[in-house]
């Protein structure tokens, strides 16, 4: 299924267990090229689990996932892919790093810890730094930064390798609702400046559905899969099956 059209992720009747323990079962979901699926799911719905199997780390009992057109055990064009995990805001003020050297990590794979980095690999560096709006920032030790900033930090470190498609896994726990709704902006400028796909993962349903083009609700298996006009069409019916009937959804107000 190589060929123009095909999607950047495509699950097909995937299922997943833990021992004896069912977490995912029979998902069927694509993100296609370009678009900005928010996936969205309470707490043990299963969503990080789902995201490990997309990245190869777990293998499920059933189903099949495709990157790019291609099988994920057969996958390798791995630099097209930049993830960014639920854990990754955790830097402490002791942290001896600065902004511009977490972001150059980003680069460390394709260039072998021990090369200098060239002109244009610092240029590289930059403009990841400059797409996350942290340029002022550049030569601050991270862990000085506030949760939110050092969220776009890592960010920029998956950035630096410009992928075509990005995953983030709940990115905006521990981030204040301002700089939550900051950072999706900036996503949605990523996806459409720069048309790369975003896979986001958050329990944090009513203002991120503001920003992407396509949502999925998740609780063991796929509740909604849609656009953004008919997941606010079918919004207390998409989230009832995954949050129960007494969901209540908080519109966002610009
Ligand atoms: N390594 C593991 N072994 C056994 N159970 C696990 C493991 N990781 C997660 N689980 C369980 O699988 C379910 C889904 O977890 P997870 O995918 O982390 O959900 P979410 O990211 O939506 O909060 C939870 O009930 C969790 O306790
Ligand atoms: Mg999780």
């Amino acid at each position: 299924m190589k060929g123009k059209e095909e999607a950047a992720i495509s699950i097909r009747n995937l299922s997943y267990h833990y021992g004896e323990r069912n977490v995912l079962e029979n998902i069927s979901l694509t993100v296609q090229k370009g678009a900005f699926l928010g996936l969205v799911g309470p707490n043990g719905s299963g969503k990080s689990t789902l995201i490990k199997c997309i990245l190869g780390f777990l293998k499920p009992q059933e189903g099949s996932i495709f990157l790019f057109g291609e099988k994920v055990e057969r996958f390798k064009e791995w630099n097209k892919i930049g993830y960014v995990s639920q854990k990754a805001n955790s830097f402490n003020t002791a942290f001896p790093a600065t902004v511009f050297e977490v972001v150059s990590m980003g680069l460390v794979g394709k260039l072998g810890l021990f090369r200098f980095f060239k002109k244009q690999d610092k240029e590289k560096v930059m403009k990841a730094i400059e797409a996350v709006g942290m340029e002022e920032f550049a030569r601050r030790n991270i862990g000085e930064l506030s949760g939110g900033q050092q969220q776009r930090v890592f960010i920029a470190r998956a950035l630096v390798s410009d992928p075509e498609l990005l995953i983030l896994d709940e990115p905006t726990v521990g981030v204040d609702a301002q700089s939550a709704t900051d950072f999706y902006g900036m996503l949605k400028t990523l996806n459409e400046e720069r048309h790369m796909s975003l896979l986001l993962v958050t329990h944090d349903v009513g203002v991120m559905s503001d920003y992407v083009t396509d949502v999925a609700c998740l609780n063991q298996t796929i509740h909604f899969h849609g656009n953004k006009e008919e997941f606010k069409k079918n919004k207390e019916e998409g989230l009832s099956g995954v949050y129960g009937h007494h969901v209540h959804v908080l519109n966002h107000q610009h």
